[in-house]
């Protein structure tokens, strides 16, 4: 129970990744709050609702408004806010597309939600943190700015925000007590991963083939890192990434 006492906000957490992600954090004895744009409540009230700790809010998290109302939420429902968990983004719906062909507003979509989400989310719990004396940031990376994968530059650009976001707030927020660290997964048979067949027909052997280990890579591949991270087991660790891939990028 390493979460035990704990109060966890999980962006994205109604599916795929985010929702491992819940499910670990519950069975470490964590509160946990779904924030997502779509299924949240319904995520929530499958996994035992109010009754075993964990509620459910709608939540874009590229509306300033919206991440406000998750953390008002998150403090209404448990009283504080120990951990964000940066998950929501947008990749499984993306094609692999030359960049001359990308459309400018997927690409300002992609920044909003996956850059400007995580800042805002990330800003929308910070009050509370510094009022409690400290807290954990994970943000949701991706291998893909490490290895520079193609044929999806606005994704990539997005993930390699994220990572200097990561250092940077790491450094603004430490006086606070307030960890900040990523997980950059590789390719994750996530639900959205799985609905896309051509994100999986281009992607899924060539992974494998890649990896140290070649096996497909599951949303429960990561969540050790997360828990590591969420928990105090990694209380002197912060500005971090952890690339969590089964050994196809070195890092
Ligand atoms: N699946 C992969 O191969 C992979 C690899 C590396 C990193 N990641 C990252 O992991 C995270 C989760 O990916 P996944 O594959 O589990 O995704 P997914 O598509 O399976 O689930 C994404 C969840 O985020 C929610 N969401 C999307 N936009 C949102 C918004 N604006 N506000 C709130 N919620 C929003 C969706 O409703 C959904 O519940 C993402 O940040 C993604 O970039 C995924």
């Amino acid at each position: 129970m390493r979460c035990s006492g704990i109060v966890a906000i999980v962006t994205g957490g109604a599916m795929g990744i985010g929702l491992a992600i819940v499910r670990a954090l519950l069975a470490e004895g964590a509160k946990v709050v779904i924030a997502d744009s779509a299924g949240a409540a319904e995520a929530a009230e499958a996994e035992g609702g109010a009754r075993k700790g964990v509620v459910g809010v709608s939540c874009d998290v590229s509306s300033r408004r919206d991440t406000e109302a998750m953390a008002t939420a998150a403090l209404e429902a448990f009283g504080r806010i120990d951990v964000l968990v940066n998950n929501a983004g947008i990749y499984s719906t993306l094609e692999m597309t030359p960049f001359e062909d990308l459309d400018i507003d997927e690409w300002r979509r992609v920044l909003e939600v996956n850059v400007i989400g995580q800042a805002m989310a990330t800003r929308a719990v910070v009050p509370a943190m510094r009022r409690q004396g400290g807290g954990s940031i994970v943000n949701l990376s991706s291998g893909t700015p490490f290895k520079g994968v193609p044929f999806m530059l606005h994704y990539v650009a997005s993930k390699g925000a994220v990572n200097a976001m990561t250092r940077a707030l790491a450094k603004e927020l430490g006086a606070a007590d307030i960890r900040v660290n990523g997980v950059a997964p590789g390719f994750t048979l996530s639900d959205g991963v799985r609905a896309n067949p051509h994100q999986m027909e281009k992607l899924q052997e060539i992974s494998r083939q890649a990896r140290v280990i070649q096996r497909d890579q599951h949303p429960e591949d990561i969540v050790g890192a997360v828990i590591f991270f969420a928990s105090q087991d990694s209380a002197f660790v912060t500005g971090q990434t952890l690339v969590v891939d089964g050994g196809a990028y070195f890092h």
